[in-house]
């Protein structure tokens, strides 16, 4: 089947801020305890995290981790998991039916993002607790002292304030699963009044409210313009959360995911403007996605660990190669709406729905969804350029014209490189595939790495690991490269 490309140097998305490439770790299942963090391991560091772990997430070169929820994050108390370890309270959980036992707590997370060059995306209580609270938690980490609670951390050790610049305004309030769930008009003005009181405090800081816990929730859309009603100047973001599922095994349906998240980026982007223009403001509310991943092997499975004990094992998916390619999609998805999103968190990080798994006092190793967003996140870095792309299309339930090839565009900040991160979701066909290329004459040679396997193929501890390889380099002819695009494969084209 052959396909075109056409890439202008001119016709530019936007500059791609560094915080797509971010993601998340929640206190659920072994996210924490035995996934990063396990001080008898024998690889853990005199602070107790896992090397071996550390070691994976470095290679992401992420920008920013959210922590510490997610659904925890709505019956957490903060207090809890500060000062000595040794009198911390151990409590029932219960978003996960856990124990927690609060051995981390923000002061060691912050300090192990920053000891891994990672900024951390902390969430305030919304659910059980309000403004003072948050307004608490931003008083302990980011005011230099000389008050009650930046004394406090003082005394815990911490001398230099945190700087945490980045906050959730809660975790899916909308969603009746989560403890203290609110309306859209009570959480609008919760949110409000808490984003006062924090920008009161710290004028620094960027915080992003809660947007609909996913797309097909009944109040999708008023939600978002109730909530963008009471909060508009006093928050920068609105989230977006999204997982996708294969249950059925409909693999071009599957495949054919990022058309949804496409479209629900446009929506949201599109209420944010609508509220912008009703309020003739010069304020801009941009977006972050800041829960997606693929999220639906754990289910199928119907397993129910014990209850009410400490790193609880669930949600612990085993991810195959049609998951990565999935990812991967999404991935250019999120680079070609880059105009508007400008936070997104893979969820989540360590074992729970995760690129990393772990064994307790074992070994730890890489998924297949790892891979493509390693890619992304190394090369996928600049400025975002439109691809217009010609190829063959096909129908299924989210469609009639799902393109088989979807394309995404990076040129590098020194616009030295330009990355195509490309996915053929055509089973059975090879793309032939011609890029034409304007504006880009100082580019001359090309690498090629792809990534392909059977559909079903689980990277597991101890087997064979599905990993990307090079290809023979492209051709290059001026301003015209071609290449092939394997049938159900991945790939990364660079030009340099
Ligand atoms: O990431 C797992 C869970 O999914 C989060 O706790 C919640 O926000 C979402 O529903």
């Amino acid at each position: 089947m052959k396909t075109t490309i056409h890439i202008d140097r001119k016709q530019v998305i936007s500059s791609i801020d560094d915080r797509l490439y971010s993601s998340f770790i929640e206190h659920m299942g072994r996210a924490v305890y035995t996934g990063i963090y396990e001080p008898d391991h024998p690889r853990a560091d005199p602070q107790g995290f896992r090397g071996d772990v550390e070691d994976h997430i470095k290679e992401l070169r992420l920008s920013h981790i959210r922590y510490p929820g997610g659904n925890f994050l709505s019956g957490y108390r903060w207090e809890d998991g500060v000062g000595d370890p040794a009198t911390r309270p151990v409590r029932r959980e219960l978003a996960w039916f856990a124990l927690e036992p609060n051995w981390v707590g923000i002061n060691e997370f912050v300090g192990y993002c920053r000891r891994n060059g990672i900024e951390p995306m902390i969430g305030v209580n919304l659910g059980t607790r309000g403004p003072q609270e948050a307004a608490d938690l931003l008083e302990y980490c980011n005011v230099k002292g000389g008050t009650r609670l930046s004394d406090l951390r003082c005394s815990h050790g911490y001398e230099d304030p945190h700087g945490i610049k980045l906050w959730c305004l809660g975790n899916e309030m909308d969603g009746p699963w989560q403890i203290c769930a609110k309306t859209a008009e009570e959480y609008g003005r919760t949110a409000c009044e808490t984003a006062k009181m924090m920008k009161w405090m710290d004028p620094e800081i960027e915080l992003v409210a809660c947007g609909s816990s996913f797309k097909s929730m009944p109040t999708y859309g008023s939600w978002e313009r109730t909530v963008l009603s009471h909060c508009w100047e006093h928050i920068d973001y609105l989230s977006l959360h999204q997982y996708y599922q294969n249950l059925d095994g409909d693999m071009p349906n599957y495949l054919a995911s990022n058309r949804d998240m496409d479209a629900f980026i446009k929506e949201v982007a599109s209420i944010c403007a609508e509220e912008k223009a009703r309020r003739g403001s010069d304020h801009d509310v941009k977006l972050s996605f800041d829960e997606w991943n693929a999220w639906y092997h754990f289910q199928k499975e119907n397993r129910e660990p014990e209850k009410w004990i400490v790193a609880r094992p669930i949600e612990e998916e085993a991810y195959n190669f049609a998951d990565a390619l999935m990812v991967g999609s999404l991935l250019t998805t999120l680079i070609n709406n880059s105009d508007t999103v400008k936070i997104a968190c893979l969820a989540q990080l360590v074992n729970v729905i995760a690129p990393i798994m772990t064994r307790p006092g074992g070994e730890s190793w890489l998924q297949t969804i790892y891979y493509p967003f390693y890619h992304a996140s190394r090369y996928g870095r600049g400025t975002a350029l439109q691809s217009h792309v010609v190829c063959s299309g096909y129908s299924c339930a989210l469609g009639d014209d799902i393109p088989t090839v979807d394309c995404a565009a990076v040129l590098s900040k020194d616009e030295k490189e330009l990355t195509l991160f490309l996915v053929n979701k055509d089973l059975e066909n090879a793309a032939e595939c011609e890029v034409g290329l304007s504006g880009l004459r100082s580019l001359s040679r090309a690498e090629h790495t792809e990534y392909r396997g059977p559909l079903d193929y689980v990277n597991l501890p101890g087997q064979k690991s599905l990993k990307p390889q090079r290809t023979a380099d492209p051709g290059f002819l001026g301003e015209k490269i071609s290449f092939t695009l394997r049938p159900a494969s991945w790939n990364v084209v660079r030009l340099i």
